[in-house]
């Protein structure tokens, strides 16, 4: 049963608010092989493990919205990075109609799903996924983590802020009901007939540095190029500088 002022979640999905976990990913897989096959929003109010992109350290104090999405998806699928496009674009909507000018004009994606605003990261999104034994499925977890209250003290290697400094007042839990709503938006417009066209062609329009010079840190490289586009598997197609064109699959981005 839903629990008093819970966020609404859209229907076909249910919802779970935890106090504590240490991280609402790991929950997620958990919970996707005790035999939930989702889709289910985990959020919790704190997290004492939370996990970035290549295993960093999330801070997860209370104020702030840690959620996870779990789902389950067919093993051979062959799109299912594309989701985090889905996710960045089901962010950005629901942080846009919370932000007055001139905030909301300066929300940007970072590639390959950092929102920024003001060029500074206001969130996190971390794509998991993880085998089914004896299944050929795939348990997913899509897990948001967005500055509401605080930006995390720890120094970072990038500029970050949080939506109250930007005059935003919001529960981590409206901002999950906003979130949700959006997430089933993208997530039909992705499954349905034009597939990752459209959100391809969304989020290019709202992506940081497409046409400028950028810098990318790969593990144990980092190379330089003009963003020129997003590919139809999201990857980041970088034009380097003796004419030949690179496709980035994960790394740090940093304009020049
Ligand atoms: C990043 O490094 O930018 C991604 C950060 C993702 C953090 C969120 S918080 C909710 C979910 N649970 C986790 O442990 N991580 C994600």
């Amino acid at each position: 049963m839903a629990e008093p002022n819970a966020p609404a979640v859209p229907q076909g999905y249910r919802l779970a608010v935890l106090d504590e976990i240490d991280s609402t990913n790991a929950e997620a897989m958990r919970r996707a092989l005790a035999g939930d096959h989702g889709p289910l929003w985990l959020m919790a109010r704190r997290q004492t493990g939370g996990r970035g992109r290549y295993g960093r350290h999330w801070v997860s104090e209370p104020g702030n919205l840690y959620t996870s999405l779990m789902m389950t998806a067919p093993a051979a699928h062959a799109r299912l990075a594309n989701l985090s496009f889905v996710a960045a674009l089901a962010l950005s909507d629901a942080v846009a109609q919370l932000l007055d000018e001139p905030a909301r004009s300066q929300l940007r994606l970072k590639w390959p799903n950092d929102l920024l605003i003001a060029g500074a990261k206001t969130s996190g999104i971390l794509l998991e996924a993880q085998p089914l034994p004896n299944s050929r499925e795939l348990a997913l977890a899509l897990g948001f983590g967005v500055n509401i209250d605080h930006r995390p003290s720890l120094a970072l290697p990038y500029a970050a802020t949080f939506l109250a400094e930007h005059g935003v007042t919001v529960t981590p839990g409206g901002l999950l009901q906003l979130l949700a709503e959006r997430f089933d938006h993208w997530h039909r417009t992705w499954t349905g007939p034009r597939g990752f066209a459209p959100v391809r062609e969304a989020w290019l329009a709202r992506a940081q540095g497409v046409g400028a010079p950028i810098e990318v840190k790969l593990q144990g490289e980092t190379i330089h190029g003009i963003f020129e586009d997003l590919d139809d598997d999201g990857a980041l197609v970088l034009l380097l500088s003796n004419g030949q064109r690179r496709k980035i699959l994960a790394g740090d981005v940093f304009l020049r």
